[in-house]
């Protein structure tokens, strides 16, 4: 099976080392990056760009894509590859809107039932000021629109996140903010492989949005991982498979815009139950590479058979019992303005002693040396025999790679690890 991955960051780094694990699996990934180009065929193509990606889908007849980013989910680019008659996996442009926009996202996990925090579309100062109040501290103010994660602003500084939602509705034309309830509790993320009727929930890991230990400055696409979640309540994946996974799957068949593809569920557990913060309509980043590092099971069926329709036909996914730590090197100046150009050295280092070194930001110079090149650098991923061991191996791997400016968190998993972490 020839399989083309779309995309460039760490997540596609897993994806593709992932499915290389299957019998019989060929993985090109489009564009890749220098740790892609290790150990599968790149090829220099712009993900957002549909010709050119259904241009090489055609040029290689790949049996499978998978569309990694949420950018060229919401610009249509798996609709374009399913009218030629290639197996997708990845949401059409209707169903990726679920991650496109935060409003519609609301407006069917309302007509689904799904839990989640009551929340206002505002599209003048005046009105975002009336929510602000409604609410109370802390404010959560979230940009309409895709912004990475970083559009969202949690704060309890009301100027602040006046500020913030003014920023969102000028930032361009029908710019709208989300203002919503403070939901308290510990965060999950849970994804869900869907064929557009069924899902299939993977195992449940959870993020660190942001860019400092304790929880510390802005929001970031994501610092760290980790899998599995001791503190989580043991129905917690039945719960949520029955209770919002499954109601979103049935509301946007309902639709006529079936979801086919991955549904990232962010959830927070509360003490009036578990609630959605937001849904994304591809894997995470950087939570695949704890997920995918767990996953006994052969990646390349499950994605293929729900690219068919065919998920009802899968065997239940296996899991392995260690845990999964990762922890994210990040450029100095990230999130805000990330530096780039330092090199980067150790990186074979820390792969000998047994860590995964996934590349995200980074290139290769003339002379075969790493460069950081973009905000995330590198994620650095271990297997333990549980989160002490496997927090212990990752920071081993993190030790020994350095890059002028580098940051990373020095705590991630490290309340889960000693038990600190509970649930209201
Ligand atoms: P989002 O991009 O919507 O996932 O938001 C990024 C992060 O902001 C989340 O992972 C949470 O840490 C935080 N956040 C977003 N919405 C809420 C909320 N309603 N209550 C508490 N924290 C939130
Ligand atoms: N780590 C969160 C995300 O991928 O959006």
């Amino acid at each position: 099976m020839l399989i083309l991955v779309i995309g460039q960051g760490a997540r596609e780094h897993a994806i593709t080392q992932t499915l290389l694990k299957d019998k019989n699996v060929e993985v090109v990934c489009a564009p890749g990056n220098p740790g892609i180009a290790k150990i599968a065929r790149t090829s220099t193509v712009s993900p957002n760009d549909a010709d050119s990606v259904l241009a090489l889908a055609k040029e290689l007849t790949a049996d499978l894509i998978v569309i990694g980013p949420e950018a060229p989910l919401v610009a249509g680019v798996a609709d374009i590859l399913r009218a030629h008659g290639f197996a997708v996996f990845g949401p059409s442009k209707s169903a990726a809107e679920l991650e496109g926009s935060k409003a519609f996202a609301k407006e069917v996990m309302k007509a689904a039932g799904v839990p989640t925090a009551q929340a206002f579309l505002c599209v003048t100062v005046d009105e975002a000021g009336i929510a602000l109040d409604k609410f109370g501290a802390p404010y959560v103010v979230k940009d309409d629109g895709l912004a990475s994660g970083k559009g969202v602003v949690v704060t309890s500084d009301r100027q602040e996140a006046l500020q913030h939602a003014m920023a969102c509705i000028d930032s361009r034309d029908g710019g709208a903010v989300v203002i919503e309830e403070y939901l308290a509790g510990p965060e999950v993320s849970l994804f869900g492989i869907s064929d557009g009727k069924t899902i299939v929930p993977l195992t449940p890991a959870q993020d660190f949005k942001r860019i400092f230990d304790n929880d510390q400055g802005p929001n970031t696409g994501g610092m760290g991982a980790y899998s599995p979640l001791p503190w989580a309540p043991d129905d917690l994946v039945a719960q949520v498979q029955k209770n919002i996974l499954q109601p979103m799957i049935d509301e946007m068949a309902k639709r006529g815009t079936p979801f086919v593809g991955l549904l990232f569920a962010g959830l927070a557990i509360t003490s009036s139950g578990v609630k959605v913060i937001e849904f994304n309509a591809r894997f995470g980043d950087p939570e695949t590479q704890v997920v995918l590092a767990r996953l006994n099971s052969p990646l390349s069926e499950v994605l293929y058979a729900a690219a068919t329709g065919k998920l009802d036909t899968q065997p239940m996914l296996q899991w392995k019992d260690q845990s999964a730590v990762t922890v994210v090197q990040a450029a100095q100046g990230y999130p805000d303005n990330p530096v780039t150009g330092a090199a980067i050295s150790g990186i074979v280092e820390a792969e000998q002693q047994g860590v995964l070194v996934y590349h995200a930001g980074t290139t290769m110079d003339h002379f075969g040396n790493y460069l950081v090149n973009g905000g995330r650098v590198l994620s650095v991923t271990a297997l333990g025999s549980d989160l002490g061991d496997a927090r212990r191996r990752a920071y081993q791997g993190v030790e020994r790679i350095s890059f002028t400016g580098e940051q990373h968190r020095t705590d991630i998993a490290l309340a889960a690890a000693q038990g600190e972490i509970k649930v209201p």
